[in-house]
């Protein structure tokens, strides 16, 4: 089974992602899509992103990208360069009869894998905050709009948002 990476980002309209490691709002709708298109899949994350979340999420593989020799939490795979942790998402798919491996940030991590993915799962959140770690617009000679659902402030969510998936253009 051919095996893909995909992209999976909540960003405001002005790009921003998240500030001081946490991230800016309160969306359980995106909460429960971000766990269905990750569920059963391994995950590639960065240091930071891991220690803000703090624990490996269930039903998945988290792997951890780290320039630390020392960094060994239990119950996550850590490597050390993009192209191990692809290598090691790919084994951990295959074992779990995944057909995709999941990049969930952060804003380093995104950068890197941007060149890679086949598919941006984008949650365009419409607030504008300020933050220091941020997502670039989705360059469209690249990627084409293949779904855009939008979805009100509820008491679920605290602010309107659209979910958007693009896909890479050959
Ligand atoms: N809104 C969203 O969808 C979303 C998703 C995820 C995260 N976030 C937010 O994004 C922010 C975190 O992003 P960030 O950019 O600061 O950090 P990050 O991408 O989560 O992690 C950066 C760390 O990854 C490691 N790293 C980066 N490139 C590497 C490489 N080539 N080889 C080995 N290790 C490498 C380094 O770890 P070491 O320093 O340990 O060497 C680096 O400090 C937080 O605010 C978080 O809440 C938002």
């Amino acid at each position: 089974m051919a095996i893909s990476l995909i992209l999976v980002v909540a960003a405001a309209e002005n790009g921003v992602i998240g500030r001081d490691n946490r991230l800016l709002w309160r969306l359980r709708t995106d909460l429960k899509r971000f766990r269905e298109l990750t569920l059963g899949k391994p995950m590639i994350m960065g240091r930071k992103t891991y220690e803000s979340i703090g624990k490996p999420l269930p039903g998945r593989e988290t792997i951890v990208l780290t320039r630390d020799g020392g960094f060994s939490p239990p119950g996550v795979h850590v490597v050390h360069s993009w192209n191990e942790a692809v290598a090691k998402g790919e084994g951990l798919a295959q074992a779990m009869g995944a057909d995709a491996v999941a990049v969930v940030g952060g804003a380093e991590i995104y950068r890197i894998a941007l060149p890679h993915v086949r598919k941006i799962y984008l949650t365009e959140v419409a607030v504008a905050p300020e933050g220091d770690a941020f997502f670039p617009p989705v360059d469209l000679t690249r990627f084409r709009e293949l779904a855009r659902v939008a979805h009100s402030e509820s008491p679920d969510d605290e602010y309107p948002f659209t979910f958007i998936d693009f896909e890479r253009r050959y």
